[in-house]
């Protein structure tokens, strides 16, 4: 009984009212708490913006000091922990390693999964912001078979997880300031997006009351796919395969042929219909990193920027409002830092763990909260009575 519309794929239905995060996709426009996204990338770093997205208001000196201290004082995983890591194949994706080892938090943090618990809260939410980039770079070296690098404390978040991805023991390793800074913008343009499919799915899991830890694994695996938080590998694994420049229209002509299922990954959003706010600040970052590391003669790079001006020069995208998005540009600066495709999409999952820990906070705090539970439209069978086997 009762009246409900019918919206799949959620394109015109709002699941909850949220202080977080704003988005006026036709203007291109997003704020986190009120604050433009480029004046964030700009001026501020990641972990004032987990204080801001957390806590509602950017920090005081003192309240983003002690910030810090709380993050940086749970970035160690349990050594127990990295036995788990190592009953992974050796060749596992990332993102199955950390789907599995997150939702395993709860086995091995269950002092802080009590939902109803405000403490309990709090600490869950610094657990998972602190402990994200040590299991992401921990998953990351164990499938390339090198000797996890454990976090150091002195280090800031980015500097800490280029470390931890790419020291290797017996060898010094520096991390150049201009990397940290490109890493933690892209941690930064990413850290929340408010009601995204994996947001989306980490307050769905909650409703239930599950705890965090749960919570954001399903979060992670949702998140995987590559018309979400996958879309940057499947880029970056597009521009490879597109190869050289001459190939670049047979691949335009493939995205706009209606029977051809093939997208160009790293186009298009659901809600921007204009230029994605977090791109440019994204294109800007990406410049300056393959200014630094010297690859303008990439050939992956140059497929990057000539499909970029191709497609933004062909009809069929302008009237469709698709423009290369955050993921086109981020996946750009990841290769040119030397990360494997395979860790683009636990990298979004490192900087997105705010988000969805900033939403799953604000859900469970809401006293008008109650489970998901969408309706469905039936198209199967109408009633009808059981057949027995040997009649069939
Ligand atoms: N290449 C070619 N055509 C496209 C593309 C694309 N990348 N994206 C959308 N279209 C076409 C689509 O065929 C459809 O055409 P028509 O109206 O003639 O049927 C029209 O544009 C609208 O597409 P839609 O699938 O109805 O739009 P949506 O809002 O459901 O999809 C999207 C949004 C992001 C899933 C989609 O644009 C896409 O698949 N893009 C490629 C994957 C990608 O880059 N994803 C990352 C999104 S940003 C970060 C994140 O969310 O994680």
């Amino acid at each position: 009984g009762g009246v409900f519309t019918h919206d799949p794929g959620f394109t015109s239905t709002s699941s909850c009212e949220s202080t977080i995060t704003f988005i006026d996709g036709g203007k291109g426009e997003l704020l986190h708490r009120g604050y433009p996204i480029d004046q964030l990338a700009e001026k501020s770093h990641f972990l004032e913006v987990c204080y801001l997205l957390l806590y509602g208001e950017l920090p005081t000196a003192a309240q983003l000091e002690d910030f810090e201290f709380r993050v940086t004082r749970h970035t160690m995983v349990h050594e127990q922990m990295g036995n788990f890591f190592r009953g992974f194949r050796r060749d596992a994706h990332p993102m199955a390693v950390m789907v599995g080892v997150v939702g395993a938090m709860s086995a091995f943090y269950h002092d802080s999964t009590d939902v109803n618990d405000p403490w309990q809260r709090e600490v869950a939410a610094i657990r998972l912001i602190a402990k994200m980039p040590t299991i992401a770079a921990w998953a990351f070296k164990y499938t390339i078979g090198q000797p996890m690098v454990y976090p150091r404390n002195d280090l800031d978040y980015a500097s800490n997880f280029l470390r931890m991805c790419f020291a290797v023991p017996a060898e010094d390793y520096e991390v150049d300031p201009i990397l940290a800074r490109a890493m933690d913008r892209i941690f930064t343009l990413h850290a929340d997006h408010e009601q995204n499919a994996s947001t989306s799915t980490v307050r769905l899991a909650s409703s239930s009351g599950a705890n965090p830890f749960a919570c954001i694994a399903a979060g992670i695996a949702c998140l995987w796919g590559p018309a979400h938080g996958g879309a940057n590998q499947a880029c970056l694994e597009m521009l490879r395969e597109i190869g050289t420049v001459d190939r670049i229209p047979e691949f335009i002509a493939r995205a706009k042929d209606k029977n051809d299922p093939f997208r160009l990954m790293g186009f298009g959003h659901r809600v921007y219909k204009n230029f994605d706010p977090r791109a440019k600040v994204m294109k800007k970052s990406a410049d300056e990193v393959l200014e630094l590391l010297g690859v303008e003669n990439n050939p992956t790079l140059q497929v990057a920027k000539e499909l970029e001006a191709q497609a933004l020069a062909d009809p069929y995208f302008a009237e469709k409002k698709l423009f290369p998005n955050v993921d086109f540009y981020s996946g750009i600066i990841l290769e040119a830092m030397g990360f494997p495709t395979s860790m683009f999409t636990p990298i979004f999952a490192v900087s997105r763990t705010v988000g969805w820990v900033s939403q799953w906070k604000e859900m469970i705090s809401d006293p008008t909260m109650k489970i998901g539970r969408p309706r469905q439209l039936y198209t199967g069978s109408t009633a009808r009575d059981y057949v027995d086997v040997e009649d069939r």
